[in-house]
């Protein structure tokens, strides 16, 4: 029998609510207890289902189905989504270690999981109806069905704001017309939040965000994308060609679309930092594990200062980074503004977990390059962390933006 994450929420939230400060966190040097059993189960869980299987999802860019219903009924795919509603009614700390943990035991499994619980229902939550929710967030909350967020296209992937996918208003239907590129989770989606422009004279100020239902009339979907890294997720085109969606399936008012798209990026980001945290800590253990047990020069490489020094690095940079990531998930839980601390996490922890994935590959040497050890994949993986959910450049380009902001006051 699965444990249920939820089982957990009750009796968490009040304690929660008393350890919630930065300030308690900080202090101690120590998660809450509730949080730190989140994080075992997911651990245990982890180990036992996804880690064994990791390297043949990737050999087979294989979806891991059972999978993802297993951590549906464990709650860990609608973390931050109330009871009431299915999900498991935790706060965003809580998602970014459950995060974190999924992802080192399988990084695919963990964007699958990201998608879901941050660019689908993420903005649904916030946005939509009482009557949208009940039919967009609870058959996505326990694995039966998974969504996907549109936004890029082949056209813009940095510049979010110049969509060139069109919805029009005809009688009680929107007709959408464009195509979204690079969307985790196309082929598996039942339904899709989707960006398209009503007015292009307006720019940004133009976009409206729509929900799609798939498969649909009109909407098709491209090639598996066959990529370097998280290889058992997919991505994919969305085409829509004339594609008729119900008036009511507008999210938010029209012209909100940007700024829920930014909105739904900022708290994203926390999502895929902890992702990232997850490749690195994998690589981290990996590379501790192998310098422990390979000898050369009459004893375990673990006992050289130049490896030492490695896994010393790689240790401070992965812990720097999960601070980052913590801190911004506990504003985002504060209702603190965390633009920049979303953006400063993301940045430093696939950052870090590029650079640690490379030191890892390096200790392990000629066994760090060959998919018998799984430190090429963790490599592989930690790559598309820099780009997705904005380029490490993007996270620049915000981190800077609100900094001057702070400084004019
Ligand atoms: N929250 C709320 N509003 C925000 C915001 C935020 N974080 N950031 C910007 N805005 C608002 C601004 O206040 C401004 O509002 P007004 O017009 O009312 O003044 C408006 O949005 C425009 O702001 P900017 O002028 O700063 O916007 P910009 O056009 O210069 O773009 C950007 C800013 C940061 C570059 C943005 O386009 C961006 O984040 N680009 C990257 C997009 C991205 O991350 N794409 C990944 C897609 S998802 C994915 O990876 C696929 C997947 O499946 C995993």
């Amino acid at each position: 029998m699965l444990p249920r994450v939820m089982v957990l929420s009750r009796g968490w939230r009040p304690i929660c609510t008393a350890l919630r400060s930065l300030h308690t966190v900080y202090q101690s040097a120590e998660l809450p207890d509730t949080h730190r059993m989140l994080r075992e189960t997911c651990r245990e869980y982890a180990e036992r289902e996804l880690q064994p299987l990791a390297a043949q999802l990737d050999r087979e860019h294989r979806y891991p189905r059972e999978q993802v219903q297993q951590m549906g009924h464990m709650g860990l795919l609608a973390v931050e989504v109330p009871d009431e509603l299915g999900g498991a009614g935790l706060d965003y700390l809580a998602y970014s270690i459950a995060m974190e943990e999924i992802s080192r035991g399988c990084a695919s499994t963990g964007v699958v999981m990201s998608v879901n619980n941050s660019l689908y229902l993420g903005p649904i939550l916030k946005y939509a109806s009482e009557e949208q929710k009940k039919k967009w967030i609870t058959p996505f909350c326990n694995g039966a069905k998974i969504g996907c967020f549109a936004l890029s296209e082949p056209g813009n992937g940095s510049d979010a704001g110049a969509a060139s996918t069109v919805a029009k208003l005809e009688g009680d239907k929107w007709v959408l017309n464009g195509t979204k590129s690079w969307i985790t989770n196309a082929w598996e989606a039942s339904a899709a939040v989707v960006f398209a422009t009503t007015d292009k004279s307006l720019k940004h100020k133009g976009i409206s965000a729509f929900l799609v239902e798939m498969p649909y009339p009109g909407l098709s979907l491209g090639k598996k994308e066959d990529k370097l890294g998280i290889r058992a997720s997919s991505t994919a085109n969305l085409i829509f060609e004339d594609c008729r969606i119900p008036r009511e399936n507008l999210l938010g008012q029209p012209g909100m679309g940007f700024k829920i798209a930014m909105q739904t990026l900022d708290s994203g980001r926390i999502g895929i930092a902890s992702q990232a945290l997850g490749i690195a800590q994998a690589a981290l253990d990996c590379a501790v594990d192998y310098a422990q047990k390979r000898v050369a020069f009459a004893a375990p490489i673990s006992k050289l200062q130049a490896i030492q020094f490695k896994l010393a690095d790689m240790a401070l940079a992965l812990e720097s980074a999960r601070l980052l990531t913590w801190r911004a998930a506990m504003l985002k839980d504060n209702k603190k503004p965390y633009t920049k601390e979303a953006a400063m996490a993301k940045l430093a922890a696939s950052e870090a977990a590029t650079r640690i994935s490379h030191q890892a590959i390096q200790i392990l040497g000629g066994m760090g390059y060959v998919t018998e050890m799984p430190a090429e994949r963790h490599y592989r993986d930690a790559r598309i962390t820099e780009i997705y959910e904005g380029t490490s450049e993007i996270q620049r380009l915000v981190i800077a933006n609100q900094l001057l902001k702070d400084y004019q006051g």
